[in-house]
């Protein structure tokens, strides 16, 4: 398995990590606060563990992500990648900002548009969308559908002469790029599952020009996930816009090109790709060619817009090592367990975080050894009771929990300014076998 790249990168200290993440701040008497609301005082009220986070971070970033394309001079509308993080919140916030959304499924697809997110802004992507799913898609009349193979289009041919309905199509093609990401989330080389192989896309939108139902209005791809560098981007979108040239000279009409997402987050404090960065590789691929940019961010927008914040159950000592035994566990935040993901660890209480520091294990109390935050990391003294925030947990993180060792979801908190509202209640355990059927 390929490791993440930023597996080298020395661990930054807790007061590196919480100056790096504007929204967090540590006061001498209230100790970690998300914008103006200390972390302690939702403990309090709602307990641990629960996901909390930063309205004011969200539309901040959503606003640099569209500024960075707007200085750029380009037509680029985000449609926010719905599985990052898919609670109607942080949809209707992402809405009211003017973002679309890319869903992958008939629950997201229903998800945006219970937030209020015009048919017209939402792209539909995927390796396999069922036929009732595209049903769907027709029904609502979604602004455009991402096709993955000659056996989609024309499934989705036969379902739009049946609906007589039109489907704006853009095949999603795979430039094999090695995004340089972690193996579990690369999706643009030739032996990942998704997309349309480049050598096939000509023959296939010359193929969807012909299907009845269907309308090619541009090309996608999106080659992964986490990515940390530029280089990949440029390859690839170097690649489409070959093939936009190439299409148009066989006289078919590209209007949208789609980026996909992928843009990683500094998870360690690492240098990554800026959004200009970005904006300036998509315009150096995309400027002449006169088309609508699409874009699906997800991991940018919320990622590090929200904190994971947990109580520690106790501090044990075995072999020498030392243990500090979360609340909250595996089952709540899987990326470290699924991608080996590296996420900041913060003590939330003032005087918990100057303390000195010695290398501890952070782990859960689920049991399996793969239920561990962190290994060695650097932490003070943390005694039973102690909060800790693990950072950038506003994306895969609560879509990606599980009832493993029927823990209940945790609660979900929104917090504006001063203002905080609990945007999901801590599931209680009754609902956690609400709907199982003990036959007679
Ligand atoms: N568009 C498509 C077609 C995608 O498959 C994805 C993510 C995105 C956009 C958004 O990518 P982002 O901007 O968030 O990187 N659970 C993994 C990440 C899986 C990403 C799957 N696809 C993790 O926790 O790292």
């Amino acid at each position: 398995m390929a490791a993440a790249p930023d597996d080298n990168t020395p661990d930054p200290s807790i007061a590196e990590l919480i100056a790096a993440r504007p929204h967090l701040r540590m006061h001498a008497m209230d100790g970690l606060t998300m914008e103006d609301v200390p972390l302690g005082r939702i403990a309090d009220e709602v307990g641990t563990p629960t996901w909390i986070y930063s309205a004011g971070a969200l539309r901040a970033r959503y606003r640099a992500l569209t500024g960075a394309l707007k200085d750029a001079g380009l037509d680029a509308h985000p449609h926010y990648a719905v599985k990052a993080n898919d609670h109607l919140a942080i949809l209707s916030l992402l809405r009211r900002e003017g973002a679309g959304a890319d869903v992958v499924s008939e629950g997201e697809l229903l998800r945006a548009r219970a937030a209020g997110i015009p048919a017209s802004r939402i792209v539909y992507s995927g390796v396999g969308k069922s036929e009732r799913e595209l049903r769907l898609a027709l029904t609502e009349d979604i602004g455009q559908i991402n096709v993955e193979s000659g056996e989609e289009l024309r499934m989705l041919s036969a379902i739009a002469v049946s609906m007589d309905r039109i489907a704006r199509v853009v095949p999603r093609i795979n430039p094999d790029v090695d995004a340089g990401t972690h193996e579990k989330i690369s999706t643009g080389r030739a032996r990942d599952k998704f997309g349309i192989p480049f050598d096939e896309a000509i023959a296939l939108y010359a193929e969807a020009s012909r299907l009845p139902g269907i309308e090619p209005v541009g090309i996608a791809t999106h080659i992964g996930s986490q990515i940390m560098d530029l280089a990949p981007y440029r390859a690839a979108f170097g690649r489409i816009a070959e093939l936009v040239r190439a299409l148009r000279e066989k006289g078919h009409t590209v209007r949208v090109v789609d980026c996909g997402g992928g843009l990683g987050i500094p998870y360690r404090n690492q240098p990554g790709p800026s959004l200009a960065g970005l904006a300036g590789v998509i315009k150096a691929a995309f400027h002449n060619l006169d088309v609508r940019v699409a874009l699906e961010p997800g991991r940018w927008l919320v990622g590090p817009t929200g904190v994971l914040l947990a109580s520690v159950i106790l501090q044990k000592q075995a072999s020498g090592a030392r243990f500090v035994v979360l609340d909250a566990a595996m089952n709540d935040l899987v990326r470290p367990a699924m991608y080996d993901a590296w996420h900041g660890i913060v003590p939330v209480g003032s005087a918990d975080a100057a303390g000195p520091v010695s290398p501890g294990d952070v782990v859960g109390p689920v049991c399996e050894s793969s239920d561990t935050f962190a290994r060695g990391r650097l932490l003070p003294d943390l005694g039973p009771g102690a909060l800790v925030a693990i950072l950038d947990a506003g994306a895969y993180g609560s879509v990606m929990s599980s009832p493993y060792n029927a823990r209940p979801r945790a609660a979900e908190v929104l917090v504006d300014g001063s203002d905080w509202t609990v945007i999901r209640a801590r599931q209680p355990h009754s609902a956690l076998w609400a709907d199982e059927i003990v036959p007679a």
